[in-house]
């Protein structure tokens, strides 16, 4: 936590209109704010759970060679990504043009030039149904699926939106999709999209919780797994979620 005040007078330091709205960037302190539409979307005081949606799900795979990253936000969740030697490749997908911009010209608070990198900007559904094959999934492009900011978002976490994911993933590869609240409508949704690739039995969806305390108010976050398993013939993989070093 910064123990900056929330009545600490806030500077912009970009604003610009793109295809959701007016994008804003804002300082308040030693906090930078991102707000669209004039809503609140995220700030720098706690991204403890922005970073471990990336650490978590890498600690899932042996060999996260492509990995995407559905929105880019402050860019804390792609620089935790680029962080691991193992990556070799990441796409990140943006809806709000004006921060891919930001994160070229270095006004976000994370370092994002890289050689590895692809910032791209768009709807990450539309990626998803692009054909590509992906060791990682990490989707934080929403609050979740009870309270969205982006109603067209609905649609990434629906059965039919899980699944164009799922099958995005490669053999043995992880989807991770971070909330701002608790979701088992989308664990299930997870499980059944899991189940049915599998012809049998539950999918596999690992929950991690996080406490966090904003301004005395307390909200549990969750980050939600689905491994999708090594096909017939891959002996000898991992084929379940391991248990998270991360979760309780
Ligand atoms: C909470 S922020 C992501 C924070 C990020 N994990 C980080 O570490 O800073 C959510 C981002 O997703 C973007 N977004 C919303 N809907 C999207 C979509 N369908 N495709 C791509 N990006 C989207 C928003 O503009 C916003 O920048």
């Amino acid at each position: 936590m910064s123990g900056i005040g929330p009545d600490e007078m806030a500077h912009t330091l970009a604003r610009a209109s793109s295809s959701i709205g007016e994008v804003a960037l804002r300082r308040r302190g030693a906090v930078t704010e991102l707000i669209v539409n004039g809503t609140f979307v995220m700030d720098t005081v706690d991204v403890s759970t922005e970073v471990e949606l990336a650490t978590g799900t890498l600690s899932q795979h042996p060999a996260p060679d492509r990995v995407l990253v559905g929105g880019l936000g402050l860019g804390f969740t792609a620089a935790t990504v680029l962080a691991d030697p193992r990556v070799r490749q990441v796409k990140v997908v943006e809806i709000a043009e004006p921060l891919v911009e930001w994160a070229e010209t270095g006004l976000l608070p994370t370092d994002l030039a890289d050689p590895r990198v692809y910032l791209r900007a768009g709807d990450v559904g539309e990626v998803l149904r692009g054909g590509d094959r992906w060791d990682l999934i990490l989707l934080d492009v929403d609050n979740g699926p009870g309270f969205l900011v982006r109603e067209d978002n609905a649609g990434l976490y629906s059965e039919a939106g899980v699944s164009t994911a799922y099958h995005a993933l490669a053999p043995g590869g992880v989807l991770a999709i971070w909330s701002s609240h608790l979701a088992p409508e989308l664990v299930e949704t997870m499980r059944v999209v899991g189940a049915g690739a599998r012809g049998a039995g539950r999918g596999n969806v690992q929950e991690i919780v996080r406490t966090i305390v904003r301004e005395g108010r307390s909200f549990e976050y969750a980050i939600y797994l689905l491994r999708r398993p090594l096909g017939e013939g891959d002996q000898g993989g991992v084929t379940d979620l391991v248990p998270s070093p991360l979760a309780e």
